[in-house]
């Protein structure tokens, strides 16, 4: 899907206190802004190209460096703007944000030493005094390290508070001039009092409030919606998914029945989904909702198709048109309301502000080129675990909340071969067994994805004193921080034995499970 029109987004309508984290590379600086967010600080990622006038126009009121894959003395390394440092605003640098602090003002960052790479110890240097770290510093830490240079000259006016065996200087600290360093990485669970490191950089050092809360966030992307849409009407496409679900009641809360919802049921929902959606959004929270019950027309175009891309394009096309059919009449619909979330924003390249990101590959073969709508993206600043606290804060229950991720295509991705009605109520069945069971075992939120899959094969079993010929069912578990790597998760005999044998005595037509011990790479998540 395109949209035509440029993109105006719900973003915040108050002017919130912001740190700025600035992205050098990897993975780093999302996990720094989330640790941030977690202290109730609100946090955006920047790319490290920023001017200093371009920070200053934002107005954070601190800034945190983050680690990345780079060596400081590589040609061509990422340096900041040197005038940022002169603004002013507390600046913490981490990992080869510290090296970074060392070298661009005039300290020296040593190369060839060792290195260091996972658990090592921290310990507070003699007579001391440091306005970053905690006091249990004291008797020695264990902090998580990578790297290969480190400072080994500091740069005037700074002191070193804390060193590691390989690291004399892991910890710099210039208060007068408001520049911290540390060489660890403190955002990771395995440093310990790495949160307590941050806190006091925001808390001590910079001055904030923990003031974003989730109760603010709603009361903001409310106001932002507010003005964004007016008295405009809008149009939300309701997935079954966790993401549309938050951002339809968001903009519910905000502008009640100028929104209508439309969920198209293609029939390859997961068992009970449909009704559960129709549920919440219409009897409980009394959303406007269209609800298409499209599923004879999806089996009838998915006839004889057995080819993945076929399928998922025969499915994708028809959707759109259903999409089309039932919001023709709401011609006077100007927004669009989107689920994309802040790594999206990120990944694209849109957090300089220059990208709006839609998400075709989460949507049902995306929505048509023609449409002239504007997009409401209310959740454009959100990673996923708040979205899912905004949701229970609005009042959705577990279900949805807690939802697992589920493919566009539904069910039509997880039946190898032609799918028909009988594959699907087949799939349907076993499917609520393997989720059952691992929410019986208490492992819905570790698990990323657990679900089954129906192959196109038949095998020899025995059943009674019967001869059986049936299809076999796949149970496909993974654990995962963002899917787009995955580990088959551990899970326990007992429990494969449960979801085995009932599967087999409740699901007609299956004699036999299998479990996939997969990771990703080089499986997919999704079979099919
Ligand atoms: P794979 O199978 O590529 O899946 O490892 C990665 C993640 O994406 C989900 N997935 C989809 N989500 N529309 C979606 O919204 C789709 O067409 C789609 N295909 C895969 C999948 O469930 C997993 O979480």
């Amino acid at each position: 899907m395109t949209a035509k029109t440029a993109q105006p987004t719900a973003e915040s309508a108050t002017v919130l206190e912001t740190v700025l984290v600035v992205d050098f590379g990897a993975q780093y600086a999302q996990l720094i802004a989330r640790r941030v967010r977690e202290a109730q600080v609100y946090s955006e990622i920047v790319p490290h190209r920023i001017t200093a006038a371009e920070v200053q126009a934002r107005n954070p009121i601190g800034i945190i460096l983050s680690g990345g894959p780079a060596s400081v003395h590589v040609v061509g390394a990422p340096a900041l703007d040197p005038q940022i440092y002169e603004l002013g605003i507390p600046i913490l640098g981490i990992c080869y944000g510290c090296q970074l602090i060392a070298q661009q003002l005039g300290g020296t960052v040593g190369r060839g030493g060792r290195g260091e790479y996972g658990r090592t110890k921290l310990s507070r240097l003699a007579a001391s005094r440091s306005t970053l770290l905690p006091q249990k510093v004291d008797d020695g830490i264990d902090v998580w390290m990578s790297h290969f240079d480190a400072v080994s000259v500091l740069p005037s006016g700074f002191t070193a508070t804390a060193a590691t065996a390989d690291a004399p200087m892991a910890v710099i600290e210039n208060t007068s001039r408001k520049i911290w360093g540390v060489q660890y990485h403190p955002e990771v669970a395995h440093t310990e009092f790495g949160q307590a490191v941050l806190e006091n950089f925001l808390y001590r050092c910079v001055g904030a409030k923990p003031t974003w809360t989730m109760s603010s966030i709603v009361e903001d992307q409310v106001a932002a919606v507010r003005a964004l849409v007016g008295s405009e009407r809008v149009i939300c496409g309701l997935s079954g998914g966790v993401d549309s679900a938050v951002a339809a009641a968001l903009v519910h809360k905000a502008i009640g029945k100028q929104l209508t919802c439309v969920y198209v049921d293609t029939g390859l929902m997961r068992k009970n989904e449909s009704a559960q959606v129709v549920e919440t959004f219409q009897r409980n929270m009394g959303i406007e909702l269209i609800h298409v019950d499209a599923g004879a027309r999806f089996f009838e175009r998915l006839q004889g198709i057995t080819e993945p891309e076929a399928k998922r394009k025969a499915i994708g096309e028809l959707f759109v048109r259903i999409f089309e059919e039932n919001t023709g009449g709401l011609t006077d619909a100007k927004f669009l309301v989107q689920g994309t979330l802040y790594p999206d924003v990120i990944e694209s390249g849109g957090i300089d502000g220059t990208a709006s990101v839609i998400k075709s590959h989460h949507n049902v073969g995306g929505l048509p080129d023609d449409m002239t709508l504007k997009l409401c993206e209310p959740l454009r600043t959100l990673f996923k675990d708040e979205v899912r606290k905004v949701g229970s804060e609005l009042g959705l229950p577990d279900e949805i909340v807690w939802r697992q991720p589920f493919p566009g295509p539904g069910l039509g991705v997880r039946i190898i071969g032609e799918v028909t009605p009988d594959k699907v109520a087949i799939l349907q069945e076993a499917d609520a067994i393997v989720r059952e069971e691992i929410r019986a075992a208490g492992l819905e939120r570790e698990i990323w994805q657990a679900f089954a899959v129906l192959a196109d094969i038949r095998s020899v079993g025995v059943m009674g004193d019967e001869r059986t010929y049936g299809r076999p069912i796949i149970i496909r578990a993974v654990t995962s921080d963002d899917a787009m790597t995955a580990d088959w998760a551990r899970l326990p005999y007992d429990l494969l034995e449960k979801m085995s044998s009932r599967i087999i005595n409740e699901v007609a037509g299956i004699n036999r499970v299998a479990y996939d011990v997969t990771s990703k790479p080089p499986g997919t998540i999704e079979w099919e």
